[in-house]
Parts: structure tokens; sequence; C-alpha cells
């Protein structure tokens, strides 16, 4: 692929050097880097070239994203087999039984194949880059069989998936798995939908090394699609083909590291894909990246939002740009009404002569094919719309931050850094209006373990973002309200999931008691 032109931008100091022009990697400045670390910055970065980066013929590499077929159940008479997702390779189901999903999983050491000329040292799930896709359909019992195979403690994190606290990952709940050892997470996935998982231990550095992976729990009658594709969103800050030292400097203290190369299922570059005018299909998005909130449109074709966090919406709506905080899922209905190229774009604030500027970047050409027959019509299952009510209970939660002289800052929730004790507890079933209060300018997506919410930013259904949700993103000096109904009892972690700020100290507990 080509070179990208590199010129001598100022920046917030992030640690690039010049042999970065050695990729053709795109070269991104974080929307929230417009900051007052100005002054720290001298070193150059290489300019993105739009034109060249919204080409997608960069690297062409289709074995990296050749979707495998889970093989058939041999005992399974009834279920017809799972869609296959294309974009990730699926973990393989060990078990025959239809209603069971048994998985072995190991974190390793893993060179990351970012690019065809660019190796980077970091971590894997099952030696892959995002981790394998795991698929169950709602109401499966899944046995993951996971091994330690890291120098280092990690457990695996379910994002989003209600199941019980003791296999949720959380290090408060389980002791971390030490290096070598393993541990079985034997859960029931009660809700259908698109979700992830991560380790919770110095997830800072685990995550953006390489470690996370989709995991899908499909409807009991999933709706039927000409193709599913999933995009597994991140950034990576490379220096080189290093990933740099984590938390050393200011702004990544403070804004959480933004990458300079854009990951879509691992690669700098997607292989094109190939539809037929009049498909429509089902694009499953996820935002893994440590803190960059992602802004995306799609060109050339028609799209909705059918699903979000919680699974697939009431009523799905349309939108003009997507905006995915870290952490969340959309699913999408995308239509292929002409033939064409139709393109996944990120549009990303970069410095260019001084100024700030959003400039476009393709994640994913889809090449459409001509057709002359009827466009495909799509049934999507019903889904009743969460249930609403006056709140049993209000709380607030306060986060802001303070210089530390040791770590150089600190995060907190309600005046508390990395409390030990619950922050609040609830009891099962208890409808709870969370008020969200922002008092620092850094946007902080806040996110919730093992309980769903609805969000309200000012409070009324007027700024109701539609469905079920576990992450929401509370803005510079903004009030969220979210409405949650805590049906999942167990200790849950609360917590930023720009993952510097919760390693910072913006990570705290809920409990949930058991109702009596
Ligand atoms: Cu993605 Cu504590 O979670
Ligand atoms: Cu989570
Ligand atoms: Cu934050």
């Amino acid at each position: 692929y080509e070179m990208v032109p590199v010129t001598g931008v100022q920046t917030c100091a992030l640690p690039i050097s010049g042999r970065m022009q050695r990729f053709a990697l795109i070269l991104l400045l974080g929307a929230s880097w417009a900051c007052d670390d100005a002054a720290t910055a001298d070193l150059p970065l290489p300019e993105p070239e739009p034109e060249a980066a919204v080409s997608a013929d960069m690297d062409i590499d289709a074995a990296v994203i050749d979707a495998q077929v889970e093989p058939d159940d041999a005992a399974a008479p009834a279920l017809a087999p799972l869609p296959v997702i294309l974009g990730l390779s699926a973990a393989q189901d060990l078990d025959p039984a239809n209603d069971l999903v048994e998985i072995e999983l190991h974190a390793g050491a893993f060179t990351l194949p970012i690019a065809d000329n660019l190796q980077v040292q970091g971590y894997g799930y099952n030696g892959q880059f995002p981790g394998p896709v795991i698929q169950a359909r709602v109401g499966d019992e899944v046995v993951v069989r996971f091994t330690n195979d890291l120098a280092e403690p990690t457990t695996v994190h379910w994002h989003g998936l209600r199941i019980s606290d003791d296999m949720d990952g959380s290090p408060r709940v389980q002791s971390p798995v030490a290096p070598g050892e393993t541990f079985t997470y034997r859960f029931t996935v009660p809700d259908a939908g698109t979700f992830w998982f991560h380790p919770h231990v110095r997830s800072n550095e685990q995550v953006e090394k390489g470690l996370y992976g989709m995991f899908v729990v499909h409807e009991a009658e999933p709706p039927v699609f000409a193709a599913e594709r999933a995009f597994v969103l991140d950034d990576i800050l490379l220096n080189g083909d290093q990933i740099p030292a984590f938390l050393q400097t200011h702004p990544e203290q403070m804004h959480g590291r933004s990458g300079n190369v854009l990951l879509a299922n691992g690669r700098a570059s997607l292989a094109a894909g190939q539809a037929e005018m009049g498909d429509v299909e089902r694009w499953r998005l996820v935002n893994v990246a440590n803190a960059r909130t992602m802004n995306l449109t799609i060109e050339g074709a028609l799209f909705r939002v059918i699903g979000v966090d919680g699974g697939l919406l009431a009523e799905p709506y349309e939108t003009a740009r997507l905006q995915v905080a870290v952490g969340q899922r959309y699913d999408l209905e995308v239509r292929y009404a002409q033939p064409g190229e139709v393109r996944l774009l990120s549009h990303i604030a970069v410095v260019e002569n001084g100024a700030i500027v959003e400039r476009p970047f393709a994640l994913q050409t889809i090449e459409v094919a001509a057709s002359d027959r009827t466009p495909m019509a799509v049934e999507l299952p019903r889904v009743d719309p969460p249930a609403r009510g006056q709140p049993d209970r209000s709380v607030r939660m306060v986060f802001d931050t303070v210089p530390d002289a040791r770590t150089g800052q600190r995060w907190r929730i309600n005046g508390l850094d990395m409390p030990e004790e619950p922050l609040f507890t609830f009891e099962q079933g208890e409808y709870v209006r969370i008020t969200l209060v922002n008092d620092a300018t850094q946007e902080h997506p806040f996110h919730l373990h093992g309980q769903f919410f609805e969000i309200f930013p000012d409070g009324t259904a007027e700024t109701e973002q539609p469905g079920l949700k576990d992450t929401v993103l509370v803005a510079g000096n903004s009030t969220v309200h979210v409405l949650a109904r805590l049906s999942n009892p167990g200790r849950w972690m609360a917590h930023c999931h720009i993952l510097e700020h919760a390693e910072l100290g913006m990570m705290a507990e809920i409990i949930v008691e058991d109702a009596p």
C-alpha cells in the first residue's frame, strides 16, 4: 500500500516519530485533542492524505477476513445453523448439543498482523486479533474454558451480558486468572444482541495490546439477511511497530489513549467486500478503542439502526451519522439500492496546517454489483418497548478529576477514587434514575455491568436515545439521565470506559441485593 506524505503537523504530544512514514497508516488525532496541552507538543506527525485514505485499495488480504462457518451440530435436528458473520473468524463450538456452546479460549502473546508489512508485538485470544467471534442463541448455556498464557494476570469480562456476577470477570468478584492458570466461565445468555469480551485487569494495556472479541447472541429466530458483517472498531497508538509505554503523558492521562492507526477487525485496511444490488445486510458494530468516540457514516447505501447495546429496537430509526462511544454497539440494516461502491467512513478530527478539520477514513468498501432482481424484504422480529414508569429512587454520580503527584491525574466518581465500598446498594427490580454529572471538560463513556438502562440526556422523552444500553456517553461539562431497571442481583462495576480514566480511579461498584 501507499505511503502517506509527511508534513510537520503539531499535535498534543503524541509520541510518534518520523519512522511512522514507513507505513501508509492513517494518522489520527482525537477530537478532544484540541487541548490545552499543545505546549508540550513538538513531534512531527505525518498528515493523513484524505484521498488515499478513503480509497480502500491499499491492502488486500482476504485470508484474514474469511469467515469460518461453525461446524454443523451433529446431534442437532431442529435448529437452523447460525448466520455466518463476515469479517471475523468464529470460535469453534466444541459441544454438539443445541443449547450448549462450549469454547476454548486462551490469552497469550501474539504478533498482531495489522498490515501486510506491519506486525506489532501484542496479545491475542486464540492466536487471533481480534479474538474469535463467540456465537450463541438467546437462552443457550455458554461454557468458556479459559487459559491465561500471558505473563500477567487477567480475567475475561463479558461486556453487556446480564449473567451472574461471579462469571462477570470483575477482579473484585473473581480473583484474576494467574499466568498458566485456567478458569471456566459458565453462564446462560439471557438477551439477544451484539456484545463483546475483554480483560478487566490493567485493561488500558491489555485491551490496547489486542485482547478483545465480539460476542453475538442471536435471536431465537434470527431475521434473515443477505449477509451479516462484523466491524470491531479500534485505534492503536504505534511508534514505528511498537506500542509505547502506558499512561506516561499528560494528554493520555487526561483524554485516554487515542491511537494513530484506525483498525477495523484488527486491520489497518480491509479487503473490499462484495454484495449485490437489492441485498439487505445486518452490520454489527462495536467500538473497542481505549478512548476514541467513533463518528460513522455510510456512503452509497441506505441504512437504519435496528439494534443497540441491549438488542433489537422496538422502533428502528434512521440517522445520517452514527456516534459510537467506546463500549457501545449498534446493529444496522444496510440496504443496497444501487450498484457501485459503498463505504463505511469514520470521521476523525485531524490537524492540518494548524487548524482542526474533520476527515473521512474508509473502514470498509463494499462493491455492489448491478442486479435486476426484486429487492430483498427483511422481516424483523417484533420487540416490545421497555416498560416505563416513575423511578423508585434517584441517585447522582458526579465525575471530576484532580491532579496527582504520583500518577499525574486521578478521576473520581462522587469524589471517590477507586472506592472499595459500593457507591450505592439497590434492591433487585428497583427502577432507578441515575443522574450522571460531568464536571470536567473531557467526555466519559459511562458503563454499568450486568444491567441495561435507557438514556434521556436531559431527562425527557424528547432527548431519548432509543433502546436499552449499558454504556452512555456523557459529554464534557454536561449532565445525562439514565433509567435503569436493576434486574440482575450482584456486585456490579460502574466505570468510565475510557480505560485510562478507569485505571486512574474512575471505577466503582454498585450492589443489587436479591429481592427478598
Ligand atoms: Cu467493557 Cu467494565 O467493561
Ligand atoms: Cu462491561
Ligand atoms: Cu472518563
